[in-house]
């Protein structure tokens, strides 16, 4: 997912918390957000490449939301009927009373069933999206009056600093990470994700991650290329905020949204295609695009159930739970300390 990022360490967020009643947000870390460096090196590639985390500013947040209300895009409405139907499996698996850490929580709401069910100690979103955490941990709050909610707006790669649960460390801890976000990232950042997480559980704590399935390439193709047109802007819209942020001149009508499966590499593909041959600026720096040249955007890995389990145990976790919606399609993975 960082395919061009720099590693950087996030810094301690204590200055920057906000809080009201049990909810405190925290973050973003200033200057932590390398955007604007992240896009030069990018467009500098020979394939030219942005990380997916940066299509979530508020309109990519919003955008994602209507995604998960198509028709084509199963993975929302797959993931939410198996937590439907294994939820009190799940909430046994995962206890009562934990520290709930949630990575790329955006608007929280599978977390909903999972909070009903496990009444955790604390909650602690964790979202790149600082519009997207903000008004999804004020919704929380509203609803969850006793909850102790600590939302974090920061990079899920990067170490989880919040000075206010280090007093808690003896609580067990759960991380979850719905949504096949996991998929976004390639095979060697998901294990470093996943070693990362395992020390961050300790022996006792465990992890519930959300895999998209292996499954007919057409349906694969369908959902990322949806007859309204919301992923064509989901995608476009990170040249828009290219434009808005960092004061490009993209012009968005000589780019096309292009989506595909990789079947060789397991993986979805989304690209966004120079329809002319063009040059764009950014500040001083100039970019130049063939016609057909594409950005590479991001990528949605799907995985077989094997495959998925081989990868958490490379990483030090053992695959206790797998549950799975009625279609197959998506799994909800339970994964405690190997
Ligand atoms: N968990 C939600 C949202 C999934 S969309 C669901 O299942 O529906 C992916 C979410 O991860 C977005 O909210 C996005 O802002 C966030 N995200 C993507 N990359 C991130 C990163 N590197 N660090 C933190 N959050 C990230
Ligand atoms: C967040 N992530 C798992 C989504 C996915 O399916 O890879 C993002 C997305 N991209 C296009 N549509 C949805």
């Amino acid at each position: 997912m960082a395919r061009a990022a720099p590693r950087r360490r996030q810094r301690p967020l204590t200055g920057a918390a906000r809080a009201t009643g049990k909810l405190r947000v925290h973050g973003p870390a200033a200057s932590a957000d390398g955007f604007r460096e992240d896009v030069i090196a990018g467009l500098s590639l020979p394939q030219k490449a942005l990380s997916p985390k940066y299509f979530y500013d508020a309109e990519g947040s919003r955008l994602f939301e209507r995604i998960c209300r198509l028709r084509e895009y199963y993975p929302t409405r797959s993931e939410l009927a198996l937590m439907r139907r294994h939820l009190a499996d799940i909430a046994r698996f995962a206890g009562r009373g934990v520290q709930l850490i949630e990575y790329g929580s955006g608007a929280s709401t599978k977390t909903r069933q999972l909070l009903r069910a496990l009444r955790p100690a604390a909650y602690v979103p964790v979202d790149i999206s600082a519009a997207a955490l903000q008004s999804a941990t004020r919704r929380i709050a509203r609803e969850f009056p006793w909850l102790d909610v600590h939302g974090v707006v920061g990079d899920f790669m990067q170490p989880l600093r919040v000075p206010a649960l280090r007093a808690r460390s003896r609580q067990r801890r759960v991380v979850y990470f719905p949504g096949s976000t996991i998929g976004n990232l390639t095979h060697e950042e998901a294990h470093a994700f996943l070693r990362m997480t395992r020390s961050q559980v300790g022996a006792h704590g465990a992890m519930l991650v959300g895999v998209d399935l292996k499954k007919d390439a057409n349906r694969l193709h369908a959902a990322y290329n949806d007859a309204q047109g919301v992923t064509a802007a989901f995608n476009l819209n990170l040249l828009a905020r290219i434009n808005r942020e960092l004061g490009g001149d993209f012009d968005l009508r000589r780019f096309a949204h292009y989506a595909f499966y990789n079947a060789s590499l397991g993986r979805i593909e989304m690209h966004l295609v120079s329809l002319a041959a063009q040059r764009v600026a950014i500040d001083r720096h100039r970019f130049r695009f063939d016609v057909g040249e594409s950005v590479h955007t991001e990528n949605s890995y799907k995985y077989a159930v094997p495959e998925f389990e081989a990868l958490a145990r490379a990483a030090g976790f053992r695959a206790a739970r797998v549950w799975q919606d009625g279609r197959r399609d998506f799994a909800l993975f339970g994964l405690t300390p190997a």
